[in-house]
Formats: structure tokens, sequence, C-alpha cells
């Protein structure tokens, strides 16, 4: 699969996914193109730094939502894109990006969905005093962190975790996981049953 990652900050996993890549653990997915809202955000610079493509846009110079994705839209077929990999990005999608790409667009979230879906999972997940906490891979919808989960991997909260200390542990798995779903997908082995999402081994 021709793969275009989205994100809006950091891109750790961005760049967990393209050393995947460079290490042969992305089955047959190869990084294309990376789509950044935030074009001052530090992912922009580890996709020059990994010779990957960057498209960004600010969306306030569009006049709609729908207008900078059809922008978005409009590269992705240019490059033949087959799967979209939401790695910290900021926005939801409008049905302009969904339906040309359904099913073929994936998301991480920090949390064991449906348990704190939204903005600072782990801060939800500590504030909770949760003890199980974890990372979930997800297909998108048009809702905030809904979509059909892909795989999950769960973590245990300790009593003196902070957020700081939690959120170090939540990444590590998010870096290996991400990857492996990646080239799940890739290998045409994630499938999608109505709400039911499988990973064929
Ligand atoms: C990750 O924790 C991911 O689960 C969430 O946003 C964060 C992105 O971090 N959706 P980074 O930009 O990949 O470093």
């Amino acid at each position: 699969s021709r793969i275009a990652v989205f994100a809006s900050g950091q891109g750790s996993n961005f760049a967990a996914l393209a050393q995947a890549q460079r290490e042969g653990r992305l089955g047959g997915g190869t990084i294309e193109l990376l789509v950044s809202d935030r074009p001052e955000a530090l992912v922009a610079r580890r996709a020059q730094e990994a010779g990957v493509p960057a498209l960004l846009l600010r969306p306030k110079d569009f006049d709609s939502r729908e207008q900078y994705e059809t922008r978005i839209v409009e590269e992705l077929h240019q490059r033949g894109i087959g799967l979209i990999v939401l790695a910290g990005y900021m926005r939801l999608i409008t049905p302009v990006l969904l339906s040309p790409y359904e099913g073929r667009i994936i998301n991480i979230h920090p949390s064991l969905l449906p348990a704190f879906a939204g903005k600072d999972a782990i801060g939800q997940a500590l504030a909770y005093g949760v003890k199980l906490t974890g990372v979930t891979v997800h297909f998108v919808d048009g809702g905030m962190d809904t979509g059909p989960v892909i795989a999950q991997r769960a973590l245990t909260v300790e009593d003196d975790d902070t957020a700081d200390t939690l959120a170090e542990r939540i990444h590590r798995v998010e870096y290996e996981l991400y990857p492996e779903v990646v080239a799940a997908f890739a290998a045409g082995r994630v499938g999608l049953n109505g709400r039911k999402a499988t990973v064929r081994q």
C-alpha cells in the first residue's frame, strides 16, 4: 500500500513508522506523503529528514473544511494513496475524505477505547484512577475515536505514575503496535465486517 500519514504535532509515531519502513517492518507499505494541518509542527521537519514529501496546509486558508479536504484528496489521488494513517492528527474528518477512503483510514489513540475518547486520554485515565489503560488502533468514521477497533494493547497504571511517565510507556507501546497494524493492513490481513475488524495472523 502507498501510505499517507496525517499528523499535527510532534510526529514521534510518524518517525516510528518511517523507521519501521526502513527496517522492512511495514510489509509492502511505503510512506509516500505526510499531510499536516500545522506547517510549523515538528512532524514537518521529521518528514524532511526522512525524505518524505509533505503537504502542509492551513485549514484557515480555505473557505471551508470541505475545500481544505478536497485539496488533500486531490493530492492523495495523484499519488495513488491507498491507506491513510492518522498519527496525532487533531481534526475530525468529513465525508469529503471519508467516502473515497472508507475502510482505508486508521487512527491510533492512547487509551483502551471506548474509554477516554477525545483529547488528553492519558490525563483522563489518570484523573479517573483506572488501573489498566492502553493503546487502540481503529478504523476512522465520522465520530471522535468511534470507529471499529482493529487492535488493542493494555498496560498497567502504577500508583506513582504521572502524566509524563504514563505517556512515555504508552508511546513505547504505540511505536510497536502501529507499525504492526500498518504492516498487517498492507499485507491485506485486516478485514472489516460491519462493526467488527479482524486481523489475520
Ligand atoms: C499519540 O499519543 C497518539 O496516540 C495520539 O496523538 C499522539 C501523537 O503523538 N493520537 P506523536 O505526534 O506521534 O508524537
